[in-house]
């Protein structure tokens, strides 16, 4: 039994859009957490309360407790594909993504690969993630296995692709429906594990394995789905082409029995407002990836456009499109571009979709997202500052939001102090820097 001393910030409720009022909001400064044994949390009790003596006490005044970041969208094999220079999405798929994915045809490089990915992960502060490995089945594999080390909520499914991708990238229908079989057989529902039937996007799956993947999920509805959807201009275009008898991009999904609501599309830039209504009416989820949606300049989402239909956003980095692993520099970006089109994104609404919305839209909140009991000790240790600018910062903040919202700005993985798994502490920073107050 543990009980972590600090300032206590989660959700309760979703806040409503532009209002910094605390509504939904749960803080709880200078408190105990308390965790239990099983890795859950018990319960929270004022600082000043005394704590029975059986508690192993862990004090960490004056530090920030979040429950751990769940990021809905990003590439294991990207890491080091970030920051490359001078393309948009086709091209970069083809010159640098495609290139680094191809080298995971090789088990001992996906395995090595999948271990690095996840600690950084830890390493950022995101303790669950929905995950596209490569085409490769051993990359699946290699992740869920390194995931369950970690004792890590994941979400994840070999990518599918049997078009438009070079040799070396391609599966066939039979092989990647015997290699999905296997992996939900081995992997879905094991430990903390799920599995989603990852679709890399409509160009490089043909009508046959769109159908197979729809008939994977209509046949086990606790499987997840994941792919893209309608990120970039000349990417709308060609799916078009392809799919000449779909309404839109998204109708290409809805089509194949893809659209349900355990499916996480990545971007939607360019939706319309049939698009939304049909989100809406399956339960489907848009991960926003303002990083990505910046440094590929694939558009600015319209976030309020999909909550006002009804439809659920959370948030996602989108590594190696997007340029980090931390999802307070993604909140950040996101806050810009809702800014470009005159809409201001709290840091209630950033830090609640990026945790318990995320949770909920995952159907998840039972076990991720917030600190409510019963729920497992999935959580971050955060310096609500790192350095004099940052401190000064801090200091002038007159009341909480202003304060939530320059830390959510300003901050990255620079702040992350510890990051526990199911209650263990699976990650520490390492004593060089940070200060724990302003
Ligand atoms: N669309 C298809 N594949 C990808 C990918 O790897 N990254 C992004 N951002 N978009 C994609
Ligand atoms: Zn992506």
């Amino acid at each position: 039994m543990k009980a972590l001393r600090a300032d206590l910030l989660d959700f309760t409720a979703p806040p409503a859009w532009g209002s910094t009022s605390l509504d939904g909001v749960r803080w709880r400064p200078d408190h105990w957490l308390l965790v239990g044994d099983d890795g859950r949390i018990v319960g929270a009790q004022p600082a000043a309360q005394p704590l029975p003596g059986d508690w192993e006490r862990h004090d960490h005044r004056g530090r920030l407790l979040l429950p751990g970041f769940i990021d809905t969208h990003v590439h294991s094999p990207q890491l080091e594909v970030m920051a490359s220079y001078g393309t948009e999405l086709l091209d970069w798929l083809e010159r640098f993504t495609f290139p680094a994915e191809r080298a995971y045809a090789d088990p001992a490089v996906a395995e090595a690969g999948a271990a690095r990915f996840l600690d950084a992960l830890l390493a950022h502060g995101t303790t669950a993630a929905s995950v596209f490995p490569t085409v490769h089945k051993a990359s699946a594999e290699a992740l869920f296995a390194a995931a369950a080390q970690r004792g890590m909520r994941l979400i994840a499914g070999k990518v599918l692709m049997d078009r438009h991708a070079p040799e070396g990238l391609r599966d066939d229908v039979a092989q990647a429906e015997r290699d999905c079989i296997d992996l939900i057989q081995r992997w879905h529902g094991r430990g903390r594990n799920s599995y989603s039937v990852t679709v890399r996007f409509a160009p490089t799956s043909t009508p046959a394995q769109l159908a197979m993947a729809g008939a994977l999920c209509r046949a086990d509805a606790s499987l997840y789905m994941q792919t893209h959807v309608a990120e970039n201009r000349a990417e709308v275009a060609w799916v078009a082409q392809l799919f000449p008898e779909a309404r839109s991009y998204l109708d290409v999904y809805a089509r194949a029995g893809l659209l349900h609501p355990r499916a996480v599309l990545a971007h939607g830039i360019w939706l319309d407002a049939d698009d939304r209504a049909a989100l809406r009416a399956s339960g489907a989820q848009i991960a926003f990836c303002p990083s990505s949606n910046l440094f590929l300049g694939s558009g600015l989402f319209d976030w309020q456009a999909m909550t006002e239909a009804g439809a659920a956003v959370s948030v996602a980095s989108d590594v190696g499109g997007g340029t980090s692993l931390s999802m307070q520099r993604t909140l950040a970006d996101g806050y810009k571009v809702q800014a470009m089109a005159g809409r201001r994104l709290t840091a209630w609404q950033a830090l609640h979709a990026a945790t318990r919305g995320a949770a909920q839209a995952l159907h998840l909140d039972h076990e991720i997202g917030s600190l409510e009991p019963g729920t497992t000790a999935d959580l971050c240790l955060w310096d609500w500052s790192v350095g004099p600018v940052d401190a000064h910062r801090q200091a002038a903040a007159r009341e909480l939001h202003e304060r939530v919202f320059a830390w959510m700005t300003l901050a990255d993985e620079r702040h992350l102090a510890a990051t526990f798994v199911a209650g263990r502490q699976i990650h520490a920073r390492a004593a060089a820097h940070g200060s724990s107050g302003p």
